[in-house]
């Protein structure tokens, strides 16, 4: 297995959004559509990325830069290819984009019943924050992470400097 990262194409739009609505949206129905997904990669202020292995897709990411804070909008990596690292690859390729481009906060928001993401965030250094109820179509908590980044001493998978936190951009709520 060779995984390789890479910017998403146009062509990556449809199995990008079908893995957010198996592997991300389930039971909430798919907000993240192939029309979507194609704004987002020809987004300036977004970066989609995508983990290849030998041209299949194995997992990808979508990240909002903002001038200061960075927000995470949608990860997942395909089952097969899960506890392999590729998660924790596409993270820092990303928090090495953020440093260049100044940010020093990443946050997101997932699914509070999403424990084993919680505990894959937690690993690579993010903290709770706060619940937030009924984020997901009214019904669902959504639990906010942030972690800080600085490139003198953070990287991803260490815990964060103290102090290290703040406010995100508006979420892009799934
Ligand atoms: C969450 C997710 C992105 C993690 O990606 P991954 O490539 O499997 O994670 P990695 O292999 O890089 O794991 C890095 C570390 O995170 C922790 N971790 C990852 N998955 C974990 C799990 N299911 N349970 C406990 N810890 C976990 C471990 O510490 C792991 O290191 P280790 O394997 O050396 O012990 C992946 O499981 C996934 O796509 N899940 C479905 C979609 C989803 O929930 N996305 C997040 C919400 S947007």
């Amino acid at each position: 297995m060779k995984i390789t990262y890479t910017l998403a194409s146009a062509a990556d739009a449809t199995r990008i959004a079908v893995m957010s609505r198996d592997l991300i949206e389930t039971g909430l129905g798919w907000s993240w559509t192939p029309e979507r997904i194609a704004r987002s990669i020809r987004n300036r202020d977004t970066v989609t990325l995508v983990a290849r292995d030998r041209g299949r897709l194995a997992g990808f990411a979508i990240m909002f830069f903002g001038d200061e804070h960075a927000h995470l909008n949608l990860l997942a990596v395909r089952r097969e290819y899960q506890r392999t690292g590729v998660g924790r690859c596409m993270l820092a390729w990303l928090e090495e984009s953020a440093l260049t481009a100044g940010i020093g906060v990443i946050s997101l928001e997932l699914r509070a019943s999403n424990h084993d993401a919680r505990r894959f965030y937690r690993a690579l250094g993010f903290q709770e924050t706060r619940y937030i109820p009924c984020y997901y179509r009214g019904r669902e908590t959504a639990v906010r992470m942030e972690r800080g980044i600085r490139r003198s001493t953070s990287r991803a998978g260490e815990p964060p400097r103290p102090g290290s936190d703040g406010e995100g951009p508006a979420a892009d709520r799934k």
